[in-house]
């Protein structure tokens, strides 16, 4: 069964618009774990724009969900997730005035830094996955740094406004998909996924998990914009 994990990082942009503590991402995690999701997922970044540190530590002891912690090798990160030790981190590549991810990781150039990320996880028995372009070229790649999964980036998918161009893009991610677990890599999917887009990634066999984020936070205030200016209405009535 397709797995889908929930990227709340927008809920923590929220709340550094404001620089309290609501919106809590503890309480979104709570919320995804009682909706279904089965994973929990946080990119912290380098610059620290919505997850912060201590997110991390306090939904990992608030869920049973597996965390998995999106991040790219920069030092300061990497030292966290070290003292975090969760079951997975996904390695991203990171490009300072990006708003979202925009590319996958080079994982055949990753040289020495690279590798020696992938030592420290190894060592704290930390599974690794690297997120990358639906290439046959980084899956092999992959395969050859011993990771334990891929997750193939669905920008290009996402962003295909024709049938023929999603087609086209569906068959890569099929066929990458089919090469990593032959590979011996689980393969997973994330990025610009939504409600519309989504369904016919159910089709790709061995695909194992959906990573979601925005397009879940975007409907949320969608269904619940009503209801809360109702509430409020009513307050002040
Ligand atoms: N997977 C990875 C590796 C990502 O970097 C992101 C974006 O943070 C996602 C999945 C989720 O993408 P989106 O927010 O577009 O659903």
């Amino acid at each position: 069964m397709l797995k889908l994990g929930v990227n709340i990082d927008h809920v923590a942009t929220v709340r550094q618009a404001r620089g309290g503590s609501e919106p809590d991402p503890v309480r979104a995690a709570r919320i995804c774990q009682k909706a279904g999701a089965h994973s929990i997922v946080m990119h912290l970044r380098e610059d620290r724009r919505h997850i912060q540190d201590a997110d991390l530590f306090r939904v990992r002891d608030a869920v049973r969900l597996k965390i998995n912690l999106e991040m790219s090798i920069a030092p300061s990160v990497l030292k966290t997730a070290a003292r975090l030790r969760p079951p997975q981190v996904t390695l991203v590549p990171e490009r300072r005035m990006e708003r979202t991810t925009e590319g996958g990781l080079d994982a055949a150039g990753g040289g020495a830094r690279l590798r020696r990320a992938l030592d420290l996880f190894r060592s704290k028995k930390i599974g690794v996955s690297l997120f990358i372009d639906p290439d046959p070229r980084q899956v092999d790649a992959a395969r050859d740094l011993g990771v334990d999964a891929v997750e193939f980036h669905t920008g290009d998918y996402a962003n295909r406004s024709t049938r023929p161009g999603r087609l086209k893009e569906l068959r890569r991610l099929e066929r990458a998909a089919g090469l990593a677990n032959e590979a011996g890599l689980l393969a997973h999917a994330g990025h610009g996924l939504d409600y519309d887009n989504v369904l016919p990634l159910k089709k790709i066999e061995g695909l194992r998990e959906l990573n979601i984020g925005y397009s879940i936070v975007v409907r949320a205030l969608w269904v619940g914009l009503d209801r809360a200016v109702r509430e409020m209405a009513d307050l002040i009535r």
